[in-house]
């Protein structure tokens, strides 16, 4: 059997050479083409490394962190509340600092009281980002920045309102504006359910709720006088 005809394993067996060396043999292949195979392969490993990091510098592993999707807890840690019994941790509004948002869980009943009705109301409700559970319970996700100047607003359990310590822009409990210098009603992120948890999409910020008139403001003003702190 000539050299030619066997495998580059056997040739290695045989001779204790390489089965590089062998596959030479067997492919006829100068040193030079080899030499120049081996140069452009290396080449090609380079400009693919270079590709590589320059996506990930262009579009930053962010799974798991801000400005990706970020599955908070089950449901079930965050009981609804009605507008008026809103209390931050308990019931209504919870913090979530991975999601920089207060995730709001409204029941209704008589002490939820809706502006506007049918077809008004759900286009409304879409375009603030609500999402309606299937057992008639409303979640939405707000960002924690306030839109006049960047501070972070808290929930007033007094008020039953968010209240801004720095220029007292004053939200209700769904982040429509009330009154105080800010521009807008509070951002808000798209939120969906995995499986039984609340998850936010922090890379979906919706800035576009304008104060609300009498055609939109959906839910009715706490009617509380919210002293500044
Ligand atoms: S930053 Fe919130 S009111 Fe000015």
């Amino acid at each position: 059997m000539s050299i030619n005809s066997r495998t580059p394993q056997e040739y290695e067996v045989l001779t204790g050479g390489g089965a590089e060396s062998a596959e030479m043999a067997k492919r006829g292949l100068s040193r030079r083409r080899v030499l120049r195979l081996a140069v452009g392969a290396g080449l090609a490993l380079v400009g693919a490394e270079a590709t590589y990091g320059a996506l990930t510098m262009l579009y930053p592993n962010l799974a798991g962190q801000f400005g990706s999707v970020i599955t908070l807890q089950d449901k079930s840690k965050y009981p609804a509340g009605q507008q008026n019994e809103f209390a931050l941790g308990q019931k209504g509004v919870f913090y979530e600092q991975a999601a920089k948002s207060y995730i709001i869980h409204l029941a209704p009943g008589p002490g939820t009281v809706f502006l506007l009705s049918g077809s008004k109301l759900t286009d409304q409700q879409a375009a603030e980002n609500w999402v309606k559970d299937s057992d008639g319970t409303y979640w939405i996700a707000l960002y924690q920045v306030c839109v006049h100047l960047g501070c972070k607003y808290p929930f007033r359990d007094d008020c039953k309102s968010f209240k801004c310590p720095c220029h007292g822009s004053h939200y209700n409990v769904d982040g429509e504006y009330l009154d105080g210098p800010a521009p807008r009603s509070t951002d808000r992120f798209e939120m969906s359910f995995q499986g039984g948890n609340v998850s936010v999409n922090t890379g979906k910020l919706n800035q576009h709720v304008e104060r609300p008139d009498a055609q939109t403001r959906i839910l009715q003003p706490p009617g509380i006088q919210c002293a500044a702190q």
